[in-house]
């Protein structure tokens, strides 16, 4: 190996080392999370019912994710709570038969409200009030 060989693999392994903790921290960050939105109270989300894309709420037991919070429709209301298990992070989702979130991860249940039914989750999900105004679903965060 002569000399410029020697400095291109120095340069290389260092842009290497430089660029991956932004690839592997990219990787495990939950796009859906957005601290801004959730830390602001009193900020409100729209979710428009005629989007295709939240078809699923015009059905019971339908869902969607939105800021990591997990609108369901459960025939006869709307609920609101954090789509992150408070055990260890996992998305909830919904169960209509039951009547439940259940986390897919340790099994954790948590009632419509938020309160744990069956840990190992300790703490409840956030619940956050929710309201209906022709299409439009607003959280209030
Ligand atoms: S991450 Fe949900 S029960 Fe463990």
């Amino acid at each position: 190996m002569n000399r410029r060989e020697l400095v291109q693999k120095i340069v290389l392994g260092g842009a290497v080392l430089f660029v991956m903790p932004t690839v592997i921290s990219s990787c495990t960050k939950d796009s859906t999370i957005d601290p801004v939105i959730l830390n602001t109270p009193g900020t409100k989300i729209d979710i428009d019912l005629s989007d295709p894309a939240n078809a699923s709420l015009n059905t019971a037991g339908g869902s969607v994710i939105v800021k990591s919070i997990i609108v369901v429709y459960t025939g006869t209301n709307y609920i609101a709570l954090s789509s992150i298990c408070t055990h260890e992070g996992s998305t909830v989702g919904y169960n209509l038969a039951a009547g439940n979130f259940i986390c897919p991860n340790h099994g954790s249940v948590f009632s419509v409200g938020g309160s744990v039914v069956t840990g190992p989750a300790a703490k409840p999900l956030e619940s956050y009030q929710i309201s209906k105004s022709g299409n439009i679903l607003t959280i209030t965060v």
